[in-house]
């Protein structure tokens, strides 16, 4: 059951900071819980992408146990990824696996409801096909892929999905889907780019821990060099922004 009432707009940036990963988790399952029941006052089904790394590991757990198990309409719910490493969907560093195990299995939630990147394919080919999932799932969107929730995460140098500083899929302005060649750990990986996030209903970024502090002091207080950190131009066209943050990330703001 969803509460009747519909609840204000929220509002289109904000910054949260909780005391500590499990009340952050709790936040972003309320989060998560608002976003289902607004959106499906006007629409039949929710679409969320979520977030690799481990930070989304709490918020999972928290959705899959109660009351969220059992409050949120999990059948008109589907699944879909900002990012994923290029490696198959069962080795240990898959997003797709991690979200399989914290989420997906406990809330028995049914295959052909969950949308993954095929890490084990071809990049630039599973990219592409993830294009073609996402023009065929939003067929009926008028305006093309829109999710109504994206969730993302913070990495130490600035970088969210998987856009990192100085890669090429920064500055990629048609596709929403690329494979995208990281140096630092020379590997390929898969991600959104900035006219697919941002064209999202609603951004949340999750991020905790000292290691974040300095980007989110960055880009969340315009000190220098915040415009060469990737998540600062997640600007949602016309949706709404919201930074969730534990104490030791936030410490500063
Ligand atoms: C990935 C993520 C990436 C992640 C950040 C933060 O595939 O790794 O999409 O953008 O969100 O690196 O990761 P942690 O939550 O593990 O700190």
């Amino acid at each position: 059951m969803t509460s009747a009432l519909p609840r204000a707009a929220p509002a289109r940036f904000e910054v949260r900071v909780l005391p500590g990963l499990e009340s952050l988790a709790e936040e972003a399952a309320r989060e998560f819980d608002h976003a289902v029941s607004d959106a499906l006052r006007d629409r039949v089904v929710f679409r969320v992408a979520l977030s690799g790394g481990s930070t989304p590991r709490a918020l999972h757990e928290r959705l899959a146990a109660k009351p969220y198990r059992t409050r949120i309409a999990w059948d008109r719910i589907r699944f879909f990824f900002g990012d994923e490493r290029c490696v198959p969907p069962d080795h240990e560093r898959s997003n797709f696996r991690m979200a399989r195990e914290t989420l997906f299995d406990p809330l028995r939630i049914p295959s052909d409801h969950v949308f993954r990147m095929r890490g084990e394919a071809d990049p630039p080919a599973a990219a592409a096909e993830y294009a073609r999932t996402l023009a065929s799932e939003f067929a009926r969107s008028r305006s093309g892929p829109r999710f109504d929730l994206v969730f993302l995460g913070l990495g130490p140098d600035g970088h969210t999905a998987s856009l990192f500083p100085g890669t090429k899929a920064l500055g990629e302005r048609v596709r929403l889907v690329v494979a995208n060649y990281v140096p630092k750990f020379r590997e390929w990986r898969l991600t959104s780019t900035y006219r697919l996030l941002n064209a999202a209903r609603r951004v949340v970024f999750l991020a905790a821990g000292e290691e974040k502090r300095e980007p989110v002091n960055k880009i969340l207080k315009r000190e220098p060099g915040w415009r060469k950190l990737p998540a600062a131009d997640i600007r949602p066209r016309d949706g709404t922004l919201l930074w969730l943050l534990d104490e030791e990330a936030g410490r500063d703001l």
